[in-house]
């Protein structure tokens, strides 16, 4: 493999050139007109590396099963748009990951990011909590490099699969100058997501992927358009750090409905959860018969932070329920899983309710 020349030297010329002409980001961008950047593809499993037993199992396969250098030799189109590497992380299905492979994995990208000659990363990821390990790096990887998650809902021995596209869009996203500074990225289905929003929420399509607040934009036939930018802070703007990390502080989603056991939330407190994410009714509505219980858990020192199981909107906070009266925190627009993630960040900084919810207000 050519060795990987900084990138950022060999482009500088064409920069300028291209800015002399160039529209600002609104215009289509080219992956790198006569410059490939130096793109490390990061595997870590999940069904864009599965394999099914025949074309027609689109759904019956067995996820992590192909490895990545056979990934990168299915698609020689990669050749065309960037000198690509591949790196063999894990081998797992992504519902199998824990906080100690989410840490190995920021641990990895963050030093790949560091190197002067890579100029982009792609992150090949189970679908199953791809939104988890795309919030998570988006917290705590500090570069303005992209980096892009990308997964597939089908193996790629079936019909129609559409993990070659997924990871070829991935790989020109990520080495799209434009894309630098716009956090962790997630790339599916040709749609361009914030790592913060992107959420799973079909679980047989491949359009599975979608965010609350929309798609930044899309990638096309090897262009990348955009049409919004994120808001909340991320990456370089973030104050957690992966390599200050050594450990994530537990943390555990208790799933609300009618007829609760309010056994549930001291089932987490006795597993050794520091904070309680309430995937509650409506607005992460907490029952009136679990209140009590809530109250009495606070006290013992571990944080309740109401989101909400409904797919879109936000929690309101003192709406419904008395947050600053019960000394609770709202996850703004964070889906419960997402929740997890910035809680379990958030503690390993600060024990304060205000501290928190500041958080849940900022990223
Ligand atoms: N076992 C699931 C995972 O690894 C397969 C789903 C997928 O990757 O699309 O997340």
């Amino acid at each position: 493999m050519r060795a990987f020349l900084p990138f950022m030297l060999r482009a500088g010329l064409t920069a300028l050139v291209a800015a002399n002409t160039a529209c600002a980001q609104v215009a289509p961008q080219m992956a790198n007109a006569g410059v490939k950047p130096n793109i490390v593809i990061v595997a870590t499993g999940g069904t864009i590396a599965g394999a099914g037993a025949t074309t027609a199992n689109s759904a019956t396969y067995q996820a992590a099963k192909v490895p990545v250098d056979k990934l990168i030799a299915g698609i020689p189109e990669l050749n065309d748009v960037a000198n690509v590497r591949g790196e063999q992380t894990f081998q797992i299905a992504s519902e199998s990951f824990t906080n100690d492979r989410l840490l190995q994995l920021g641990k990895r990208v963050s030093a790949l990011v560091k190197e002067p000659g890579v100029d982009g990363v792609v992150v090949t990821h189970g679908t199953d909590t791809l939104e988890e390990t795309s919030f998570f790096l988006n917290l705590v990887v500090h570069t303005d490099k992209p980096i892009v998650v990308v997964g597939s809902m089908r193996p790629g021995t079936a019909m129609s699969a559409d993990g070659m596209l997924n990871l070829y869009n991935a790989v020109v996203l990520a080495g799209t100058p434009s894309a630098r500074g716009k956090g962790v990225l997630v790339e599916m289905n040709d749609d361009i997501l914030t790592g913060r929003d992107a959420a799973k929420r079909i679980n047989i399509k491949t359009n599975a992927f979608a965010s609350a607040w929309g798609p930044l934009g899309m990638v096309v036939e090897n262009k990348v358009y955009w049409f919004r930018a994120p808001v909340k802070r991320h990456t370089m703007q973030s104050e957690f750090d992966i390599d200050m990390l050594t450990t994530l502080p537990e943390v555990q989603i208790v799933y609300g409905s009618g007829n609760m056991a309010v056994e549930m939330y001291d089932a987490a407190v006795k597993a050794g959860a520091k904070a309680i994410i309430n995937a509650g009714v409506g607005n992460g509505s907490v029952p009136n018969y679990a209140v009590d219980t809530l109250k009495k858990i606070r006290a013992g020192g571990v944080h309740v932070v109401r989101s909400s199981r409904v797919a879109d909107g936000f929690v309101i906070r003192n709406s419904e329920q008395p947050d600053d009266q019960y000394d609770w925190v709202v996850a703004h627009d964070l889906n419960p899983q997402k929740a997890k993630i910035l809680a379990a960040l958030a503690l390993t900084r600060t024990n304060s309710t205000a501290e928190l919810q500041r958080m849940f207000w900022e990223y």
